[in-house]
């Protein structure tokens, strides 16, 4: 499923480029067609199988929705919680304040799709993916080093959330959640360089790309074990 022409025009409105794009191709040597400043430093090494939305969340859309709708909070939670730690930096505290509320709009979609479907939100699942990436945050040494940390593990769940979600809209054998997570798919990218480009304006002096690619390393070391769940990262 390509993009229609009002997308592309709009992803390259924000990626202020003319190239064909799509940020990830997914085919581990495919051109990233971001912004010149990211083009180099977003690779996410290992794609998810197609096979897993077939095998594994189409049998469990309740539990992936509910997975889901709680990753939509924990991300609006973690950019409000960047505000807490950081209120003297005013484009992050207005770009985190956009981000809370379109996540929240993300959480309030998928909670409508819960109930229009007959069911319930469920409790928070466990997030082992989030969990083990969380640990590669350094802890400790200057504030702007946890602070690209802390925004690069964020860029990085984005971009995986986007591939999960391109992987399930191109595979699901369901039009309504296929199109929805199209539509994600292209906010969550949009986040993943709002978290890349706000590293870079904080990083002072920090070699954000060098950082950047440590994380794509150890993150393709943890996603091995996952892909086989029924949650969003599972
Ligand atoms: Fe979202
Ligand atoms: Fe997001």
């Amino acid at each position: 499923m390509g993009l229609t022409e009002a997308e592309s025009l709009k992803l390259n409105a924000f990626f202020g480029t003319e190239l064909p794009l799509w940020p990830f191709g997914f085919k581990l040597n495919n051109p990233i067609f971001a912004p010149v400043s990211e083009r180099t430093i977003l690779k996410l090494q290992l794609p998810t199988d197609p096979l897993w939305v077939k095998n594994v969340v189409e049998s469990n859309i309740e539990e992936i929705l509910t997975d889901h709708a709680f990753c939509e909070q924990k991300a609006a939670s973690n950019a409000i919680t960047l505000i807490v730690q950081n209120p003297n930096l005013s484009d992050l505290v207005q770009e985190m304040t956009a981000l809370v509320q379109e996540e929240m709009d993300h959480f309030k979609r998928v909670h409508d799709i819960i109930l229009e479907r007959g069911y319930v939100l469920g409790r928070e699942r466990k997030d082992n993916y989030v969990n083990e990436l969380r640990k590669f945050i350094i802890t400790g040494g200057r504030r702007a080093d946890q602070l690209v940390d802390r925004l690069l593990f964020s860029a990085m769940i984005e971009a995986r959330s986007c591939e999960r979600f391109k992987v399930m809209s191109e595979h699901i054998n369901d039009q309504q959640l296929a199109e929805f997570y199209r539509e994600l798919m292209i906010s969550e990218a949009t986040h993943y360089s709002t978290f890349i480009r706000l590293a870079k304006k904080y990083g002072d002096g920090i070699n954000v790309d060098k950082r950047w690619k440590e994380f794509l390393a150890y993150e393709a070391q943890v996603i091995q074990n996952y892909g086989k769940g029924e949650t969003i990262h599972g």
